[in-house]
């Protein structure tokens, strides 16, 4: 008998898919492609391969999209009500998952979980079973599915009881939170992300730090229902035992670094446009100036406003460095919908004006800060910056801390945080901090603009190595080699 289901081979399943949609004034639809590691992943299976993504349409212009049939080759967009696709991503995703597992919440920030909570909990399960029954319709027997991150974690646990056939992987591309933490949520939420997660087959991570972390939620979140085992020389895997040995299933755990792609990023930085923004920045930090490089999203985990703090310490423990560097700071305004982010952007803002009225003068201003989204400028501040400024709380990897050394033209010295995912990969040859240390993170910053240039060449050299070492397109086929194995 001929089967009823779908006929994708692969599939990918995010909240932000690889296209959005604006609608101009004329009415037309304009499509706009991003990047990253699923889209490099995708491209190196080939159009052949039959695979799927499945996201959420995010504005207006993909509501119209899906409304008027217009799709890419290759991608369905689900058109959730938007009330439900608010509460689950702004409500729950944003607001509490990210923040539990960045550590973010601090005294008056403080977790509420109440009746509210639980009205939006119920929006994530709507949202989250919206997926999985796209998932469950789209998909060929046997196929391979890799959900993505902290938006879908009670997506493999649903699609597994509507299509057991399938091989479904998760991955989170931020960071686990340590159990203490985690037991912050209500017993009853935790139980259910950990189903939820642990209906996949393999569930995967940017470091060990991270799966590590999630292993130990995993058997602290149901007394007597997972065991986490960890045998040496074959990857570790959670029993699920629901009261009695031997398991009932496993989920087996693993790893896999995000790297930069060197070559994408080679040839785009060395475009025309890159170029002409090289000029503009220039000249407007000034001529024979050293530059302290920052790239974020305007988040509260990149932790922009400790950095400018220990920038403006640089500045009084060091006046030297008064009118001779300059602090390029490109803070990409996000999430814009949730007062805390709003509230941080603008602090951002503050503290940069602050320090330029204070310090700055007719012919030198300390702070640069940008906060036009623009990628060829980046790329042109990739390439012009003597010290890369990356100081996150908490990040899943961190990769604009690996994009900079293999864009760079003269060498530039990495300050990292060591608590993002990149420092297992990038500490040797960085000069790291605790990123909560401001006192340690300006010290961090004047070693690196005074480090030697024949050393700075040779850190940027090894610490370029270290970021390419797995491509985003390798990064991909291996989740799916071992997802298929
Ligand atoms: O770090 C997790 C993540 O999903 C990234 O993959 C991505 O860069 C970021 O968060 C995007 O967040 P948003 O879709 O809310 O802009």
């Amino acid at each position: 008998m001929a089967s009823t289901h779908g006929a994708h081979r692969i599939l990918v399943a995010s909240n932000r898919g690889p296209v959005t949609y604006e609608v101009r004034e004329d009415g037309s639809l304009h499509a706009r492609r991003g990047g990253g590691g699923l889209v490099s992943g995708l491209s190196a299976i080939g159009p052949d391969a039959g695979a799927l993504w499945v996201c959420s349409a995010l504005g207006d212009g993909d509501r119209e999209a899906v409304r008027r049939g217009v799709h890419e080759d290759g991608v369905r967009m689900l058109a959730i009500d938007a009330d439900t696709h608010a509460d689950a991503y702004n409500g729950i995703a944003n607001s509490v998952l990210w923040f539990v597992h960045h550590m973010l919440y601090h005294t008056p920030l403080e977790p509420v979980f109440d009746a509210e909570f639980r009205r939006r909990w119920e929006a994530y399960r709507t949202y989250n079973r919206a997926f999985a029954e796209a998932l469950a319709e789209e998909a060929a027997d046997g196929a391979a599915v890799l959900v993505q991150d902290y938006h879908l974690c009670l997506v493999p646990g649903m699609l597994r009881e509507l299509r057991p056939d399938l091989r479904i992987g998760h991955f989170s591309h931020t960071p686990w939170a340590p159990e203490d933490y985690f037991r912050m949520l209500p017993d009853d939420i935790r139980a259910e992300l950990m189903a939820g997660m642990l209906g996949a087959d393999r569930v995967a991570f940017l470091t060990w730090r991270w799966a590590t972390a999630f292993m130990r939620c995993a058997e602290g979140a149901e007394p007597g229902r997972y065991s986490a085992t960890r045998p040496s020389g074959t990857s570790p895997t959670i029993e699920h035992l629901d009261g009695a040995r031997p398991p009932v299933r496993e989920t087996r755990v693993g790893v896999h670094g995000l790297g930069a792609d060197a070559e994408f990023l080679r040839e785009r930085s060395h475009r025309a446009d890159v170029g002409e923004r090289m000029a503009a920045l220039r000249e407007e930090i000034g001529a024979g100036r050293r530059t302290i490089v920052r790239v974020d999203r305007t988040e509260l985990s990149k932790n922009i406003v400790r950095g400018l703090l220990a920038y403006r310490q640089l500045l009084d423990d060091h006046p030297e460095w008064r009118e001779r560097v300059v602090h390029v700071a490109f803070a990409y305004p996000s999430r814009q919908d949730l007062a805390v982010y709003r509230d941080y952007t603008a602090e951002v803002q503050r503290l940069a004006d602050e320090i330029n009225s204070r310090y700055g003068t007719p012919d030198w201003t300390p702070v640069v800060l940008h906060v036009k989204d623009d990628f060829a400028r980046s790329l042109a501040a990739y390439r012009l910056a003597d010290v890369a400024l990356v100081n996150p709380i908490r990040d899943g990897m961190n990769l604009v801390a690996k994009e900079v050394p293999v864009v760079s033209d003269e060498g530039c010295a990495l300050v990292l945080s060591r608590e993002a995912g990149a420092y297992e990969e990038l500490g040797e040859d960085a000069i790291t901090v605790n990123p909560y240390d401001v006192t340690g993170t300006a010290r961090a910053l004047h070693e690196a603009l005074t480090m030697q240039p024949g050393e700075r060449a040779e850190r940027t050299k090894r610490l370029a190595a270290a970021a390419t070492a797995l491509p985003p397109a390798q990064w991909f086929l291996d989740q799916l080699r071992e997802l298929e194995s």
